[in-house]
């Protein structure tokens, strides 16, 4: 296939999330694409869904986007077939569906009716869409009542934004949560947000800040701040035992892990000397490489999504080896004919580092095997 997909003009999003290398190289690499695929980090942006996030505030479009994406069903159908994607796990990205952290209700429905609605897509589409529930965190509660109603629904596994107005992941006020998706085995694909977006507790715990994302009015938070949001995150499920007390829960990890696959050792040996802070409500577990890469080859995957050619992903084969890995578009926030290009971008490099069957399971296979139930 030689067609460039090209439903849109390139979206501006793109440019903040791929390297320009992915588009001069779009056509010497288009053929990439015969390979099948399985998606597990891609989203829908349905018209109430955009309302509901303007009228949040988020203007022109979330997390310092320039613009919302542009999101239609026929659209993604469109792109899953051209890229040859046999399934798609769609999934509610950033701000999430609890826009105002002062109005439960409002963030209970948006929850609820974003479920519904993917829940719906997956009744019409059984064998191309599957999907990751949001869950009406930071409220533990009605977080439990959603898992429940979101599992009656079908759903294939949860959403966890990488924070929830500075509540992350390995906060012990999260634990009646685990404990219930424990039980079920769930998969919980973490996704980046803006660091503590509003109202989340200063270092002393007592007052509120407005953001911690200093330089978010220079670069969008998929510039800088998801990456470090992501390892953040990660890096509190480990550090705090989390993870381990889990044994029955996996986690995707996005983006080919953020900055994890550099800074894991370095933050792993000064947590071991420094442990936890006098006070702090959590444990500082003392891992080290070894045993924190033992943990997370039982415990987590990595998509691809935003792929770069560089470093990553070189690291991340020495720390993990192959069958970790998933494939993810991160549609329509990467616009569709960037994801085609960035899919060109993979098929040029993992053959440097993987045999063709190991990436055949890149592509499919390891999320076959991670999400069939
Ligand atoms: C969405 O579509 C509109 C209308 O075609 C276009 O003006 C806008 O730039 C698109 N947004 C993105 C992010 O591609
Ligand atoms: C990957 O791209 C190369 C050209 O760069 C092509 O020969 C090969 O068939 C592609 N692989 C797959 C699995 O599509
Ligand atoms: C979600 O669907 C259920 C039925 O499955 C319905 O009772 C509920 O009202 C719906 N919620 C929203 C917010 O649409
Ligand atoms: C890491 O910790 C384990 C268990 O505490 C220990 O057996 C192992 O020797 C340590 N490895 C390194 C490289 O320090």
């Amino acid at each position: 296939m030689t067609r460039i997909f090209n439903p849109w003009p390139s979206s501006l999003l793109l440019s903040l999330i791929i390297s320009v290398h992915a588009i001069n190289n779009r056509h010497s690499h288009g053929s990439g694409l015969a390979t099948p695929k399985i998606d597990t980090h891609s989203h829908i942006y349905p018209d109430f869904y955009r309302q509901a996030v303007i009228a949040a505030g988020w203007t022109p479009g979330p997390d310092g986007n320039p613009a919302p994406p542009n999101w239609t069903l026929e659209a993604h159908l469109s792109f899953m077939d051209h890229n040859n994607i046999e399934k798609s796990y769609v999934s509610c990205s950033s701000p999430g569906t609890f826009l105002d952290p002062e109005d439960l209700a409002a963030g209970i429905l948006l929850t609820q009716q974003f479920n519904n609605f993917t829940a719906d897509l997956k009744r019409q589409h059984p064998n191309r869409i599957g999907f990751f529930a949001s869950l009406p965190l930071p409220s533990v509660p009605d977080a439990l009542n959603e898992i429940d109603r979101a599992l009656a629904l079908d759903a294939d596994g949860f959403v966890f934004l990488s924070n929830y107005y500075g509540l992350y992941h390995g906060d012990p006020r999260l634990e009646p949560v685990y404990e219930r998706l424990n039980q079920r085995g769930a998969v919980l694909f973490i996704h980046p947000t803006t660091p503590c977006p509003r109202n989340a507790p200063d270092v002393s715990g007592t007052s509120r800040l407005d953001y911690v994302a200093p330089l978010m009015n220079v670069f969008s938070a998929p510039t800088l701040e998801f990456i470090f949001d992501t390892t953040r995150t990660v890096a509190d499920l480990i550090l705090s035992g989390t993870a381990a007390a889990h044994a029955n829960l996996k986690w995707i990890v996005p983006h080919c892990g953020g900055a994890l696959p550099s800074v894991l050792d370095r933050f792993l040996r000064i947590s071991s000397i420094l442990g936890a802070k006098p006070g702090s409500d959590r444990p500082a577990v003392p891992y080290n490489i070894t045993t924190a890469v033992a943990l997370m080859n039982r415990q987590f995957w990595f998509d691809l999504a935003g792929f770069s050619m560089q470093d990553q992903i070189w690291n991340m084969k020495r720390l993990f080896g192959s069958d970790k890995f998933t494939y993810g578009s991160d549609v329509p926030f990467t616009a569709y004919s960037a994801a085609v290009a960035l899919t060109g971008d993979m098929n040029a490099t993992l053959p440097q580092l993987f045999s063709k069957h190991e990436i055949e399971m890149i592509f499919r296979g390891n999320a076959l095997k991670l999400l069939s139930k």
